[in-house]
């Protein structure tokens, strides 16, 4: 094989700082959506300060994801390892399902919050309202809210788990691909050691 060809077995390191960044904001995102939920309503204060964090961190999560679908598409992923068609098939839906969700919770998150009638900040700045209160409308985004973030997480918890097996199990290099690791360029084919570099 070409060296041209060990480059193509990985993500583009655009596409691995994206995946990471984004990866380590939306579990920082699910953890604070439930914890700020037990903050008391008294004293008022302390969780609305909460509920403006997770609202301004949810609102970058869009753009990011936004830059990130655009990039995706323009630059297609590698050819997945050898593994049997079911399991690239579940892989590839698997992705779909959280780029689909992670665009409905950046999206409906903002709408609920618009309906609620509350002013929606962004790290402090009042973004333009558009609506008067809408109580039947910020229900059902909630009810949204609450049953995609359950979708999210068992994307997540089988992303995780699959990722696992194909990096302890199979060996395949599969996470490597997703490593900013020089020795994700090796052929993964010849299951040869990572030299040392
Ligand atoms: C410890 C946690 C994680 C690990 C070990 C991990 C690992 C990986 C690996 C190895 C790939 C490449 C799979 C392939 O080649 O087909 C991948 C792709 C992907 N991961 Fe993760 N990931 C993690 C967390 C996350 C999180 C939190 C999200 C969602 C926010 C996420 C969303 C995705 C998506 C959408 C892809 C498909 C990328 C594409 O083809 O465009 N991952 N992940
Ligand atoms: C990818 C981005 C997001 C993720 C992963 C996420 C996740 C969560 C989670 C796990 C919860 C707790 C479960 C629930 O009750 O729904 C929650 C609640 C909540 N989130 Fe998000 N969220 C995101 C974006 C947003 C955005 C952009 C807003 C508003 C601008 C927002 C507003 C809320 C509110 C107000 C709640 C409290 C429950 C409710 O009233 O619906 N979220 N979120």
């Amino acid at each position: 094989m070409s060296s041209r060809s060990d480059t193509l077995e990985r993500y583009t390191r655009t596409a691995i700082a994206m995946h990471w960044l984004i990866a380590v904001v939306v579990i920082a995102e699910i953890a604070w959506g439930w914890w700020m939920q037990e903050i008391p309503k008294q004293p008022p204060g302390q969780r609305a300060d909460a509920f403006n964090f997770h609202k301004s961190l949810g609102l970058m999560i869009l753009p990011l994801m936004i830059a990130r679908l655009s990039w995706r598409l323009a630059h297609p992923p590698p050819p997945l390892p050898p593994m049997p068609a079911w399991n690239g098939w579940l892989a590839h839906a698997n992705h779909g399902v959280m780029y689909v969700a992670l665009f409905v919770l950046s999206i409906g998150g903002y709408l609920g919050s618009a309906w609620s009638g509350f002013p929606v900040k962004f790290f402090g700045l009042v973004l333009p309202s558009w609506t008067a209160a809408a109580p039947a409308l910020k229900d059902l985004a909630s009810s949204v809210h609450l049953a995609t973030s359950w979708l999210l997480l068992v994307a997540l918890a089988l992303h995780v788990a699959g990722t696992a097996k194909h990096a302890l199990v199979d060996r395949n290099g599969l996470l490597l691909r997703m490593l900013p690791s020089r020795r994700a360029r090796e052929p993964q084919a010849t299951h040869e050691p990572p030299v040392a570099t």
